[in-house]
């Protein structure tokens, strides 16, 4: 027997037991669930071409050396969706997945300048996510918050003229994200959109130290006021980050097989993500972009399993992160622990 095999059998007990493990997402991107099946369905239904003949020909394409390789065809990608209903259905597909994987509760992220700066009406975009978020809690009961990400490549103006256009439908958002191309752009670039939205009464959380430094970590937290940091991986590189994240239970949302997609560890071997969980560092498991990195939720499990010998004490208290650092109510995290307790 190969000793891969041998590994897994003595970290994880069955196979089945991290796709069955009850799951809670905290970092994922609708727009990076768009499967390469749906993107040519919706392309033809939008009629919008695609440098791309064929799903294997996009398939190839998915192959990164850094972020900013990804996001270039990733928002490409997204200019299939234009409809309420494209909105929906794209939802809707990374829902019943959720369904499969038994994720009980997501809090996904959208970004709506991309389809803003094509024309695409704000309520175009949101009322078709909510709705099948909606949908979600009644047909599948699974809970959700969303989130939504400011783009940090464009400026603070347009992100405060994207906030203006949220304010409208404050009741279907629970925080405001950073996304997009992290160096050069540090969080305090928009500190004053992010204040402005906390006065609106919602909660923030940023991208910060996924490729860029340890110093836009305690901007994020500082200048920012991060509920929770977004991958975070690169905090490893400051003892006294280390130290404050551990002691004040920041979460990290961190992301292992886009991490290792997009080389910011060159193997699964070199993640770091159970050295922090080693060191009280409150980290969690989530999936970022799936269709682009390889998995949904139980692959990032499997991943860990397979590379870092995750066992099921482990998996547990990830998950139990997840749910203390998610944003739901109290008597909904208080279910969560409970399935989580029964199942393990
Ligand atoms: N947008 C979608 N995925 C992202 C990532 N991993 N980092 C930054 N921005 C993103
Ligand atoms: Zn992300």
């Amino acid at each position: 027997m190969p000793d891969s095999i041998i590994t897994k059998k003595t970290s994880i007990a069955s196979a089945n037991w991290l796709a069955l493990l009850p799951k809670v997402e905290l970092h994922l991107h609708l727009e990076g669930s768009l499967e390469p099946q749906m993107l040519f369905d919706l392309a033809i239904r939008n009629q919008v071409k695609l440098p791309y003949q064929n799903v294997d020909e996009v398939k190839k394409a998915f192959q990164f050396t850094q972020l900013q390789d990804f996001l270039d065809i990733y928002y490409q990608a997204a200019q299939v969706l234009v409809t309420e209903q494209d909105f929906y259905d794209l939802t809707w597909a990374y829902l019943l997945k959720c369904k499969e994987q038994n994720v009980c509760h997501v809090e996904p992220f959208f970004d709506p300048q991309t389809h803003t700066d094509r024309g695409i009406a704000f309520s175009t975009v949101i009322n078709g996510i909510d709705r099948a978020l909606q949908d979600g809690v009644e047909k599948l009961n699974i809970t959700s918050e969303l989130i939504m990400c400011f783009l940090r490549h464009l400026s603070e103006e347009e992100a405060f003229s994207t906030l203006t256009l949220a304010t409208a439908h404050l009741d279907k958002i629970k925080a405001v994200g950073l996304d997009s191309s992290e160096c050069g752009h540090p969080p305090e670039k928009f500190s004053r959109v992010f204040a402005k939205a906390r006065e609106l009464g919602l909660l923030t959380v940023a991208h910060a130290g996924e490729e860029g430094p340890a110093e836009y970590i305690w901007t994020a937290i500082n200048d920012l006021r991060v509920s929770r940091v977004d991958h975070g991986v690169n905090a490893i590189s400051d003892p006294k980050l280390i130290d404050y994240l551990a002691k004040t239970r920041m979460p990290l949302t961190v992301c292992p097989l886009s991490n290792t997609k997009l080389k910011v560890f060159d193997d699964m071997s070199d993640h770091n993500i159970l050295a922090l969980l080693a060191l009280g560092v409150c980290v969690t498991v989530n999936s970022d972009d799936p269709s682009y990195f390889g998995g949904y939720m139980t692959e990032n499990f499997e991943a860990l399993a397979d590379s870092l010998h995750l066992n099921q004490s482990q998996a547990r208290k990830l998950v139990e992160n997840s749910i203390t650092a998610s944003f739901c109510s109290e008597q909904r995290k208080y279910e969560l622990l409970t399935i989580l307790t029964q199942y393990v």
